[in-house]
């Protein structure tokens, strides 16, 4: 068991600086399979998501060196199987990217329907749709998602609703198809941009990422590249958040403001300052923050994986907020767990009515998933009093040395890894 152990209460201030993004990351590695050269990747969170993947290529015959933390270099020439089992693939979430990669590269991919925090159903019926356009047939048998094709040729794709995952899966797949590709109502997240950059640094022919329609005209081949992946945005705002809610000051390093404006106006709106320089943030908050509305959208409107964040913010905002979720349908299984601290929060369909309470109260409570986890865990350095919050490895999945860098702006907060330690943590922060 790893638990934190938290007691709350003190301002955040100081500085931290944000790793590289999560979601392009998980996407880039499984691309290294189209190159046929060495590629180096810099920039890469040493998380636990991260380390799945690199696992998973590893075992399919990749060669992995660590130049340092968060550099590596990979060699994937010799990856010769197009099947992923499900003991692997269920690790994360973002394993069906191998499905477009070995696409691209094999024609054929075999890959076990992937795992990740569960947040709703989550379909990928948009990425099929996307293989089938190329010229795939697709199969599902026995949780295996089996793609092949002849040969991939170009297409016109429109998606039936924005997708990051088979935005990004159905441009690794095109890379190699025959012709002009044409994809239509495409996600635009700071993500998607960087994995059709490193694409491109590798020899692809991609242009519109970032806005409503890419275009790919296929290649026979990509060389390696030498890429450093983008700062992760949601650790960026998940730091913002921090600072709003324990009433602090928080200057966020490492970061493309660009890609956090929506986050920085929804806390102007709330009575924080917020400054932007070249590539940092900082976040000054009020004492007493004020309500909104949220409303999560696919970039650049808000994102749904800062919703629970905010929604600790608002739990402490002086009235009345309302955030609705409109991308995934099970986001607010936090919610109970939020009420254990003393926030007053009613969930009705896809909508949180939040009146703000003057404080939280320190309790054991459990991370449901990733962003809910990183949320429960603002609540209780906001909160009077000692908390713990079980289940980090959701956390871990997407936060590197999320509690070392807390520690950094004076939270106090624990990693312990038995009961043992847990007393001994509890009883120090009692004094
Ligand atoms: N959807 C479909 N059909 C599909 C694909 C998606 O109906 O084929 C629906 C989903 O059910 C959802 C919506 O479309 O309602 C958007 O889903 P999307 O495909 O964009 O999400 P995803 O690719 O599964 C990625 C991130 C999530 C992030 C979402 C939205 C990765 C590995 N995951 O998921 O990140 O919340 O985009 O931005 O990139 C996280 O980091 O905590 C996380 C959950």
């Amino acid at each position: 068991m790893e638990k934190f152990v938290i007691t709350g209460g003190t301002p955040l201030k100081g500085e931290v600086t944000i790793s590289g993004a999560k979601n392009a990351v998980v996407a880039i590695l499984p691309a290294t399979i189209l190159a046929e050269d060495v590629c180096r990747i810099e920039n890469i969170p040493n998380i636990s998501d991260v380390s799945a993947m690199i696992n998973i290529l590893n075992i399919m015959g990749a060669q992995i060196k660590y130049i340092n933390k968060n550099t590596i270099e990979i060699d994937t020439r010799h990856i010769n199987s197009y099947v992923v089992e499900h003991e692997l693939s269920k690790q994360l979430r973002a394993s069906y990217y191998l499905i477009g990669a070995l696409l691209g590269r094999f024609n054929h991919a075999e890959v076990a329907m992937p795992g990740g925090c569960y947040l709703g159903v989550r379909p990928i019926d948009q990425h099929i749709k996307g293989f089938e356009a190329l010229g795939a047939t697709t199969r599902i048998e026995n949780g295996m998602v089996k793609v092949e094709a002849e040969s991939l040729h170009g297409a016109r794709i429109y998606f039936d609703n924005v997708s990051v995952g088979a935005t990004i899966n159905v441009m690794l797949a095109a890379t190699f198809a025959e012709g002009r590709t044409v994809m239509e109502n495409v996600a635009k997240e700071p993500h998607v941009v960087d994995v059709a950059n490193f694409l491109n640094s590798m020899g692809a022919r991609i242009r519109g990422a970032g806005m409503d329609v890419i275009r790919i005209e296929g290649v026979r081949k990509l060389h390696g590249s030498d890429y450093a992946v983008i700062p992760d945005q949601i650790e960026a705002g998940t730091f913002m958040a921090m600072a709003a809610a324990t009433h602090g000051d928080i200057l966020v390093r490492n970061v493309i403001p660009k890609h956090l404006e929506c986050i920085s106006l929804k806390l102007r709106e709330i009575g924080c300052e917020v400054r932007s320089y070249d590539d940092a943030v900082r976040v000054i908050a009020p004492e007493k923050l004020l309500p909104t509305r949220v409303r999560t959208y696919p970039y650049p409107g808000f994102p749904t994986d800062m919703q629970p964040q905010t929604v600790v913010v608002l739990a402490l905002a002086g009235g009345s907020s309302v955030v609705r979720e409109t991308i995934f349908e099970n986001r607010f299984k936090y919610v109970d767990e939020l009420k254990r601290m003393g926030a007053d929060v009613t969930v009705e369909s896809n909508t949180a009515f939040v009146h703000g309470v003057k404080g939280l109260s320190g309790a054991d409570v459990v991370a449901p998933d990733l962003r809910a986890g990183a949320a429960l865990v603002i609540a209780a350095l906001s909160a009077e009093g000692v908390s713990g919050v079980d289940k980090i490895e959701y956390i871990q999945r997407g936060y590197e040395d999320f509690d070392q860098k807390i520690r950094g702006l004076g939270g106090r907060i624990t990693c312990v890894k038995n009961p043992r330690d847990e007393r001994k943590a509890m009883l120090r922060y009692a004094q």
